[in-house]
């Protein structure tokens, strides 16, 4: 490993590659374009305020733009998106694009080959803290595209979580990172800003199989089904509690950033479905966010779970549908699925209508 004694991504593709002597070189070269579109996001948020990128997006009528989601654009979100498509849709490696900032798939344009892969991502994750100068990441997943010539339908990328041939996410925070698994474990890399090279620094990266710390937007406690609200009291009850123990908790509300602390020392994040809106069965969504995550954190030896089952395996039904999410240390997310499992006790009476109460029954 010449240079700095660290293996740069190049280096690293190159080395998988070998693994598969027939392969093209197509998917190495889409990896670097994505880690292109990776760096050139990163210095847009290192340089903050300065490069006049905070704040909302204006819309074409003077107000605030509204994505596909309904919610509020960042600036960055679209900058971000629009890096991830610009860089991405002309080396030939891929047949379309997907982003949570689009409402249908972008077909590569005719100008350009078409090739045999597929690209759906988020391109700004937590843009809610890039005005508060915290964490956010980019996160991508890679599937196969259909072949023939046939035009792309959205139907193309409704590929459940385990036919990821890879999938990623990069982190902009005090260093810039980009994490990555082309299906053979997860290796973490650091951006070194002089030589503009990912460096691997943080090889083979596992989800400790348990631990003491959860993740979760406790100001949704009202709306979770009943096995989420007993997994969270017991946790809070610590050392006198049924766990024996006592929990540390945490809320980012970075998604990325909450996966890569739990890849790096392990933990337990959830974003249950639950009854805030019935619209909505849950906050995240499959296809860019819970699927790649929950491919990296299975690679790494973690769980990932709609707490009924491994999400890997729902089969999405729409481009921009939306789930519920719990992963990381193995044992946590087991237990959280067998609470989903057993039956639910009875809930708990009004006391209005009890023995002795005011409207006895
Ligand atoms: O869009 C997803 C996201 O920003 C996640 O990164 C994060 O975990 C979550 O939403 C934050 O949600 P809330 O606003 O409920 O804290």
């Amino acid at each position: 490993m010449p240079l700095t004694g660290r293996q740069t991504l190049t280096q690293y593709l190159i080395e998988q590659r070998r693994r598969y002597p027939a392969a093209s070189g197509n998917f190495n070269a889409l990896i670097l374009d994505v880690a292109m579109a990776c760096k050139a996001i990163a210095r847009a948020v290192g340089q903050g305020a300065l490069a006049g990128v905070h704040g909302a997006q204006t819309g074409e009528l003077g107000g605030n733009s509204i994505n596909v989601q309904g919610e509020t654009q960042q600036k960055l979100d679209v900058l971000a998106n629009d890096y991830f498509l610009r860089i991405n849709e002309w080396g030939g490696h891929l047949a379309g694009m997907a982003s949570e900032e689009l409402e249908a798939p972008y077909p590569i344009p005719a100008a350009y080959p078409r090739g045999s892969y597929l690209l759906v991502f988020d391109p700004l994750d937590g843009s809610s803290n890039i005005d508060v100068n915290l964490t956010v990441g980019s996160i991508f997943s890679i599937l196969r595209a259909p072949s023939g010539d046939e035009e792309l339908s959205e139907a193309d990328f409704l590929q459940a979580g385990r036919e990821q041939v890879a999938a990623g996410y990069a982190l902009y925070g005090p260093s810039t990172m980009l994490v990555l698994s082309v299906g053979d474990g997860v290796d973490g890399f650091t951006l070194d800003k002089d030589l503009g090279e990912f460096m691997l620094t943080h090889p083979r990266m596992q989800v400790p199989p348990s631990t003491q710390e959860f993740a979760i937007n406790a100001s949704n406690s009202r709306f979770w089904e009943a096995p989420v609200k007993r997994f969270v009291d017991e946790c809070l009850a610590g050392k006198s509690g049924p766990r024996e123990k006592d929990f540390n908790m945490r809320w980012i509300a970075s998604m990325v950033a909450e996966a890569h602390r739990i890849l790096t020392r392990g933990g337990v994040f959830l974003y249950p479905r639950d009854s805030k809106d019935a619209s909505k069965p849950g906050r995240l969504r499959l296809l860019y966010e819970a699927n790649p995550i929950g491919f990296l954190i299975e690679q790494a030896g973690g769980r990932a779970s709609t707490g009924y089952g491994p999400v890997l395996q729902e089969q999405p039904t729409q481009l921009h549908q939306r789930i519920g999410l719990v992963f990381g240390s193995r044992h946590e997310v087991e237990r959280i699925e067998r609470y989903h499992a057993e039956p639910q006790a009875p809930s708990e009476p009004n006391p209005l209508f009890c023995e002795r109460s005011l409207f006895r029954v």
